[in-house]
């Protein structure tokens, strides 16, 4: 170890949306650093991909299928990794959805119902069944994906909403869980270049300028690892000053 430790030996990572984007580069960061990792998503094949690259850096690797806004499928997530790994370290609780472009004035309640479940309530249900399984272990690390959106108002309206909402949620969770030795911090990205984004930046001229998933899985490794020991309930922006 050197002065300051980014390593994540001997730790159990579960990745939500780890099939592909942000989490996928996460998951794989995370897997370097030496942490076992399991990732979810509610597509398997895609998954199973990606476990396979896991295991080839010599780290285990494990897909669960598991859609975030069914607590049943949290529960069984929750098990599956204790069941398989035998602990949870760190949780990323990174799936995230938008499932409406249209103007806020315009939404059906649906949007708000899908938004809300995927985005809000289902990182608050899998977050509270990881934390009793990291308090009843010692302690243990959550991120929460947000965005910029969530800090200033955008075309994404419900979506930002959503986000605003996790950013509390973050807080509120190193509150009252650091007494756990739990610590809970967020990200916010800019936007940056995966399907999730694809149709508010393809065919434009910032197409080939994007931030890619790369640029965020260095903060996700400061705030699961050691190096971070002392940040709690923060968000860190990443944007490029664009936020
Ligand atoms: N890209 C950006 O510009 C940007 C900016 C700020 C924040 N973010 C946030 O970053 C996170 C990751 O997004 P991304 O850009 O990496 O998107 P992405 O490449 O489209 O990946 C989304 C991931 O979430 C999974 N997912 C979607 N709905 C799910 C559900 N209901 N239950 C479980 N898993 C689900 C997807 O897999 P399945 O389809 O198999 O479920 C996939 O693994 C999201 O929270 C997003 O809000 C993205």
């Amino acid at each position: 170890m050197g002065i300051v430790d980014f390593s994540l030996d001997g730790k159990v990572a579960l990745v939500t949306g780890g099939s592909r984007g942000i989490g996928r580069v996460i998951a794989l960061a995370f897997a370097e650093a030496g942490a076992d990792v399991a990732v979810s998503s509610r597509k398997l094949p895609d998954l199973e991909a990606v476990a396979e690259e896991i295991r080839a850096t010599g780290r285990k690797g494990l897909a669960v299928s598991s859609h975030i806004a069914k607590p049943e499928e949290s529960k069984n997530l929750v098990e599956t990794v204790q069941k398989e790994f035998g602990r949870i370290d760190i949780l990323v609780n990174n799936a995230g959805t938008n499932p409406y472009l249209g103007p806020l004035i315009d939404a059906e309640e649906w949007v708000w119902d899908v938004t809300m479940n995927v985005n809000l309530k289902g990182p608050f249900i899998l977050g509270q069944m990881a934390a009793r399984v990291m308090r009843d272990q010692g302690g243990g690390n959550i991120i929460n994906i947000v965005s910029t959106a969530g800090i200033n108002p955008s075309m994404l309206h419900i979506y930002s909403v959503t986000k605003a909402a996790l950013i509390m949620l973050t807080r509120v969770m190193a509150m009252e869980w650091g007494k756990h030795n739990i610590r809970a911090n967020a990200i916010a990205p800019g936007m940056i270049k995966t399907r999730f984004s694809e149709a508010l930046w393809k065919g434009t001229p910032a197409e080939d300028k994007l931030a890619m998933p790369e640029d965020i899985a260095g903060a996700a490794l400061y705030l699961a690892s050691d190096a971070s020991r002392y940040v709690n309930g923060e968000t860190v922006v990443i944007s490029g000053a664009g936020g």
